[in-house]
């Protein structure tokens, strides 16, 4: 179109029209197609026009996102259809229990598919659109009758003024979208540091700081705050729309509408359990807060057939993880003296639930972190558990106690009492004592730990020997008898033939356990490994040069010293001859390989679902043996997922990824080389 035949009101009205397709590009799509720069120029053009002739402005113009306060408060409306509420689940059997109950209500033979989608935890909304237009926008209230927002969620650049229509198609008279407005966690955090800057009291969570910037009286404050939404749905379905849940988000989505990208569909509830399960440590890639995952029936036609009970629909379920965090009082702040010397505040607290298990202590870092947070003996305390790793105390849970004081690390070593010390540059405090009792007791439970993994003889059993004086080094271990065992508390014959058994057999294990288990400072278990692999046996490794020993992946200049002064020190040399004599073994095995690498060197694999021939173990062994890494989630960097009997969400989500899988009979064949 030239510009001498168009006229203004034609002009604006593709110009709103670009922004809204450019701004659903960005916003929706995630995948501009102008740059920011050119967007704006449209913005610009429309807002010139719009100030030359003020009649050409519509309600849905983008330029009307920010309008006036309302005179009064807000208005109360009644929702078009009521908005319900989930009925909760918080454990896989929970999860079966439900799906039963779905089987038993719509017959036996139905197939029925779910969807799981993550339940974002902000401020729900209803969105009414009269002929694709938005009309109007309230807040869920209780249920029936919410609050008018409709000028702040014009606000959001994720809420359509108008719906996106396919070519020809008329728009629905009503259509009611039901959403979760959230704050995104990157905002939040600049929010609440604008918040305390400017001497006001900041939000306490990302959903209060959701539903707050809703109720702004004045929209301008909402538009300063970057509030997002994603929309889970319609109150009513109109003439049209998809059967099938999915197919209705996808829908949505084809109109404008912002949809969560993490749905996903399943055709059996273990599957699900398995999504959802997986959605608890998967929740700390998203920018935003979920307070749980959704499940739901897919097709509406069974939806409907479920119904309802008290507005809470039988087709849903919310799946919620045990809570991760407590409060609780820190009884006292003791120090551990690690394997290497390391001092080790841990937090002894008031036993409390966090995340379904009973927690009475806690890591505590170092005395900086400590005194950073300000945590004192005697405090109430906020104590987080994530996963399967340890529990943290994250900080104080309000004011301080009176009385308290801030926290010191001692000035010698809890458990032999030698000045500690603080190397320059590093942030933990160590005893110096290279015989300090402690060290040796952590030495030996890491030996029959995460070194030898030495089955029956636990850290408890290797404590009541030390305490015994029956063993005090590693050689007494394998010098321990039956009878001496025999006569511990907590063992008896069987217990005790066992456990010596186990002990004999723990000299079988692989040279680099040996080497991870000596203690050597700085060597971990990945430097363990390289260090066996790179020199074979532990002679070559003790008449090795400092740069030699720099020559192994994962080792600088002062670990490679460490690594030196520990095979010079004469005690530890004493050490790894009584070994050798014990019969440990100190060189690779000749059928492990020497070098890096291996034939699927640089492959990726995830492993889903019941194997046959292997342990999940086993088979992570076998492919790592070969050189491959095994990862725990399917990207498109994966090089394959194995499927095994009852695969989880990630063999679909290969198949989503193009990502190949593999059958538990092309798995052998992998490991046979074919
Ligand atoms: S479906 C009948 N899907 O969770 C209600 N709700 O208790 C059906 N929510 O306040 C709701 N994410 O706003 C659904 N993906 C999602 C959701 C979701 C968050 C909120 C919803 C409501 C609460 C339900």
């Amino acid at each position: 179109m030239s510009s001498r035949t168009t006229t203004p009101a034609e002009r604006a009205a593709e110009l709103r029209r670009l922004i809204e397709y450019h701004n659903y590009r960005y916003y929706v799509l995630d995948d501009p197609e102008l740059s920011d720069e050119a967007f704006d120029a449209l913005f610009d053009e429309l807002c010139a026009l719009e100030e030359e002739h003020p009649e050409l402005v519509t309600p849905d113009s983008p330029t009307q996102r920010v309008g006036a306060p309302p005179a009064e408060g807000f208005r109360k409306v009644e929702h078009l259809s009521p908005m319900g509420s989930l009925e909760k689940v918080t454990s896989p059997e929970a999860l079966a229990k439900w799906a039963e109950d779905v089987r038993k209500r719509l017959g036996t033979d139905e197939p029925i598919a779910y969807v799981v989608e993550p339940k974002i935890d902000g401020s729900a909304v209803s969105l009414v659109y009269e002929r694709g237009v938005f009309v109007r926008g309230a807040t869920r209230g209780d249920g029936f009758r919410g609050e008018d927002v409709t000028a702040n969620l014009r606000t959001l650049e994720t809420v359509p003024l108008r719906m996106l229509l396919p070519e020809g198609e008329e728009p629905p008279d009503v259509l009611d979208v039901r959403g979760e407005v959230y704050f995104p966690l990157e905002g939040f955090a600049r929010f609440n540091e604008a918040q305390v800057a400017a001497g006001r009291k900041p939000a306490p969570n990302p959903r209060n700081a959701a539903a707050g910037s809703l109720r702004q009286l004045d929209p301008s404050v909402t538009a300063s705050r970057p509030l997002a939404i994603f929309v889970y749905g319609v109150g009513l379905r109109p003439p049209g729309f998809p059967g099938t849940h999915f197919e209705g988000l996808a829908w949505l989505r084809e109109r404008g509408f912002r949809t969560n990208p993490h749905v996903e569909r399943f055709e059996s509830i273990e599957a699900v359990a398995e999504a959802c399960q997986e959605w608890e440590t998967r929740r700390a890639e998203l920018d935003y807060e979920i307070d749980g995952v959704v499940v739901k029936v897919d097709s509406y036609d069974q939806q409907d057939r479920l119904g309802s009970l008290h507005e809470r629909p039988r087709f849903a379920r919310a799946y919620k993880w045990a809570p991760s965090t407590a409060v609780t009082r820190l009884r006292k702040i003791h120090v551990r003296v690690g394997r290497t010397g390391v001092l080790n505040p841990l937090a002894e607290l008031e036993p409390v639930q966090v995340g379904g298990v009973t927690v009475s202590s806690a890591t505590l870092h170092n005395e900086e972190d400590i005194q950073r947070k300000d945590i004192r003996e005697g405090d109430l305390v906020i104590v987080q558990r994530a996963g399967d790793v340890i529990p943290q105390v994250v900080g104080p849970a309000g004011e301080h106690e009176p009385g308290t004081v801030p926290w010191r690390m001692p000035e010698r070593c809890p458990v032999c009492g030698t000045p500690v010390v603080k190397p320059e540059g590093e942030v933990m405090h160590r005893c110096p004592n290279r015989a300090c009792p402690s060290r040796g007791l952590e030495t030996l439970q890491h030996w029959v730990g995460p070194a030898m993994d030495i089955e029956g003889v636990g850290g408890e059993t290797v404590k009541k020997l030390w305490d015994e004086g029956l063993v005090r080094s590693l050689p007494d271990l394998y010098r321990l008898t039956q009878a001496e065992l025999e006569a511990l508390e907590g063992f008896a014959e069987v217990s005790a033939a066992r456990a010596i058994e186990s002990i004999r057999r723990s000299k079988e294990q692989p040279f680099e356990r040996v080497l991870f288990g000596l203690n050597i400072p700085s060597v971990g278990w990945v430097l363990a490994r390289n260090l066996a692999r790179h020199f074979g046996s532990v002679d070559a490794l003790m008449g090795a040069t400092l740069e030699e020993l720099e020559e192994v992946e994962g080792i600088g200049p002062e670990r490679a010293e460490l690594v030196a002064e520990w095979f010079a020190d004469p005690e530890n040399r004493a050490l790894v001859e009584e070994l050798r004599e014990l019969g440990l073994r100190l060189a690779l095995d000749a059928s492990e390989s020497p070098t890096e690498g291996g034939p699927l060197a640089g492959r990726q694999y995830v492993i889903t679902g019941t194997l046959e021939g292997w342990t999940r173990d086993e088979a992570k062994a076998a492919l790592e043996a070969l050189g491959a890494k095994v990862v725990g989630s399917v990207s498109r960097k994966t090089t394959a997922v194995i499927v095994g009997e009852n695969p989880g969400a990630k063999a679909q989500k290969a198949v989503e990824l193009g990502v190949p899988t593999l059958s538990e009979a092309d798995f052998r064949a992998l490991l046979e080389g074919d």
